[in-house]
């Protein structure tokens, strides 16, 4: 069976046929991700099959994360923490009509994962925050992120709970 490969977003990759079934989302590949590609404000990774490597399976696209008050943070993540902290941002993730349910998600959500855990070995961060859509904050609950008390589709996993993940190749 063919394992799907994450890349770089490129011109090279069709994001104009991209649906995941939320407007908003596909609209945000094909419009905002390749300018933030080339001015810095957020990376895409795209997962693709080498036998189809123009073809978008799905995506995620991190950033760097604001200032987050420790006192809005999950009552058990807040001991001995400064006022505020810092970390990486999950800002998008989907995965295309055509290939739900067979995983991908969960390989996107790991590949970010991943990255950020590999990102604060350089520069350190607390967690990998993400902003859930509506009816979205489940999936990642599954995946052990934890939700703000105040705010159930802010969603925190602390860098210093993530296994320790291989180095990329
Ligand atoms: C949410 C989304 C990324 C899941 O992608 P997917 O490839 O279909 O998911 P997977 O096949 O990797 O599923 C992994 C697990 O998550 C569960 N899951 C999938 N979508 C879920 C959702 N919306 N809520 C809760 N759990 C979900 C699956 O049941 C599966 O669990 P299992 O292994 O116990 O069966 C996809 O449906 C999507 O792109 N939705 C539209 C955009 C979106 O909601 N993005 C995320 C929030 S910003």
């Amino acid at each position: 069976m063919e394992i799907p490969k994450f890349q770089s977003l490129t011109k090279a990759h069709n994001v104009a046929d991209f649906d995941c079934g939320v407007p908003a989302l596909n609209h945000w590949l094909k419009t905002i991700a390749p300018q933030h590609q080339k001015n810095g404000m957020s990376k895409t990774f795209v997962l693709v099959y080498e036998s189809r490597p123009e073809e978008v399976v799905g995506f995620f696209a991190m950033s760097l994360r604001d200032k987050v008050l420790a006192a809005d943070l999950p009552a058990a993540m807040r001991k001995r923490l400064p006022e505020a902290v810092t970390g990486y941002t999950l800002a998008r993730l989907a995965v295309s009509e055509k290939f739900k349910g067979q995983q991908h998600g969960e390989r996107l959500l790991l590949k970010a994962m991943q990255k950020a855990y590999q990102a604060s070995k350089s520069v350190a961060g607390f967690g990998l925050f993400v902003d859930a859509k509506e009816g979205a904050a489940s999936f990642y609950e599954k995946y052990e992120f934890v939700p703000f008390p105040d705010d159930p589709n802010t969603l925190v996993y602390p860098i210093r709970d993530m296994p320790p993940f291989p180095e990329e190749n």
